[in-house]
C-alpha cells in the first residue's frame, strides 16, 4: 500500500483492496499486528485458580504465556528456559512450575528456583534461565498483556466512559461461552463488527431494540466506540449523574480495541469477542460472557446474542466469498455509517506505511 492507499479524507477514500482479504502473503504480513495489547482474562476467571495459561493468545500469535496470581499478579512466558518445554497446559493452583521435561522449578514470580543435575554448570543460574516477563495492565477487572512494551491505550478515557458499570464486579459465566469458526479472513470479522449500517438488513430482531436512527460511531487512538440508543420502553444503561451520556437512552456500548478485540456492555454485563486468525480466509471467535445482572440478560439489545452472531457470521461469509471475484477489488465508505471501518483501515494504512 503507499501512505494514500487508504485516504484520511473518508469522503473521497477507497476500501482495502480485496488481496488483503485472500492472499496469504498478506494475511502474514498484517500477522505482526498482534504482538500489541491482548486481552487476557477477567480477574473473575483468576479466583479459582493460581496459574492460568493463555491458550488464546498462543493461537493467535505463536507465543506462550501463563498470567499467575500471586502477590503480584505476572505474566510471564509459558516456555522453560532450559530446553523450550511448554510449561502449564492447564489452569491449575500449584505453588511452583515444574517442567514435566528434566524437571526445572520456577517460583511464582517467574524466577528460576531449582534445576537437578546442573551443579557442575558455570555461571548457573544466571538471569537468562528466569521466565521472561511480559508487560500486565489492569482495566476494570480485566488483564491485558503484550509481547513487549506497548504505549497506553487510552485507559482513562474510557474508563471515564464505562467505569460506571463496575465490570470488575462482573462474574465469568461459562454456560455463554462460544468458540466459534468462521470461514472468512480475520479483517471481514473486524470490519462487519465497527458498523451498525447493517443492523436493518442483516439482524432484524436486533433492529426491533435499536434507535438506527440515534447509532454513534466515535473513533479514537487505537479503537472504536460504537453507542446503540435503546428504543422506548426497552432496557437501557442507568447513567450517573456527569456521565458524559447522561440523559441518553442507551442500549449498548460496542468498543472495539485494535486489532481483535471487542467488548460489548449491555445492561446485564460484558461480552467480550476475541478474533483469532488461523488462515487467509479462516478465523475464530472466541466469546466470553461476564455477568454484572443476569436479571436483564433477558432484555434489549443483548439478549439476542447468538442470533446476531450467526446473521454476522453468514455475511461474512458471503463477503469471503464476494472478495474472489476478478470483477471486485475495492468499494467506497460512507461518510455517515462506516467511520470505524474507515477508522481500522487508516490504522493498518499507518502502521504498515502500506
Ligand atoms: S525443558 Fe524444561 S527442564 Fe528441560
Ligand atoms: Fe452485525
Amino acid at each position: 500500500m503507499s501512505e494514500e492507499l487508504i485516504d484520511a479524507d473518508i469522503r473521497v477514500a477507497r476500501t482495502l483492496p480485496s488481496r488483503f482479504y485472500t492472499e496469504p502473503e498478506q494475511f502474514k504480513r498484517l500477522m505482526s499486528v498482534f504482538s500489541g495489547w491482548q486481552f487476557a482474562v477477567h480477574t473473575s476467571q483468576l479466583e479459582a485458580n493460581t496459574i492460568q495459561p493463555l491458550e488464546h493468545i498462543e493461537a493467535i500469535s505463536g507465543e506462550s504465556m501463563v498470567l499467575i496470581r500471586s502477590e503480584q499478579t505476572k505474566c510471564v512466558s509459558n516456555v522453560c528456559t532450559h530446553r523450550g518445554m511448554r510449561l502449564e497446559l492447564e489452569a491449575c493452583t500449584k505453588k511452583t512450575l515444574q517442567c514435566r521435561y528434566h524437571g526445572r522449578t520456577f517460583n511464582l514470580d517467574g524466577t528460576f528456583r531449582h534445576m537437578p543435575e546442573f551443579e557442575q554448570a558455570i555461571g548457573f543460574p544466571s538471569e537468562s534461565d528466569d521466565l521472561k516477563k511480559f508487560p500486565l495492565k489492569q482495566w476494570m477487572g480485566m488483564y491485558f498483556t503484550a509481547q513487549e512494551e506497548m504505549p497506553d491505550l487510552p485507559w482513562a478515557m474510557l474508563e471515564q466512559r464505562l467505569g460506571f458499570l463496575k465490570a470488575e464486579m462482573f462474574i465469568h459465566d461459562e454456560s455463554r461461552d462460544r468458540d466459534h469458526s468462521v470461514e472468512a479472513n480475520w479483517l471481514l470479522y473486524v470490519d462487519n463488527f465497527l458498523e451498525g449500517f447493517h443492523i436493518p438488513h442483516v439482524h432484524p430482531e436486533l433492529n426491533q431494540t435499536l434507535d438506527y436512527s440515534g447509532y454513534i460511531t466515535e473513533t479514537f487512538d487505537g479503537g472504536v466506540l460504537q453507542i446503540g440508543k435503546a428504543m422506548e420502553g426497552d432496557v437501557k444503561f442507568n447513567l450517573p449523574a456527569g456521565h458524559p451520556d447522561e440523559g441518553q437512552d442507551i442500549a449498548a456500548y460496542y468498543l472495539w480495541l485494535f486489532p481483535n478485540m471487542m467488548f460489548n456492555f449491555y445492561p446485564w454485563g460484558l461480552s467480550v469477542n476475541v478474533v483469532i486468525p488461523v488462515t487467509h480466509n479462516q478465523c475464530r471467535i472466541l466469546y466470553r460472557g461476564y455477568v454484572g445482572d443476569s436479571a436483564l440478560a433477558s432484555q434489549g439489545a443483548g439478549s439476542v446474542l447468538d442470533t446476531v452472531e450467526h446473521q454476522d457470521q453468514w455475511v461474512i461469509e458471503e463477503v469471503q466469498k464476494g472478495m474472489a471475484s476478478k470483477a471486485y477489488d475495492r468499494g467506497r465508505y460512507s461518510p455517515t455509517r462506516e467511520q470505524g471501518v474507515h477508522h481500522f483501515h487508516r490504522m493498518l494504512n499507518e502502521k504498515f506505511n502500506c
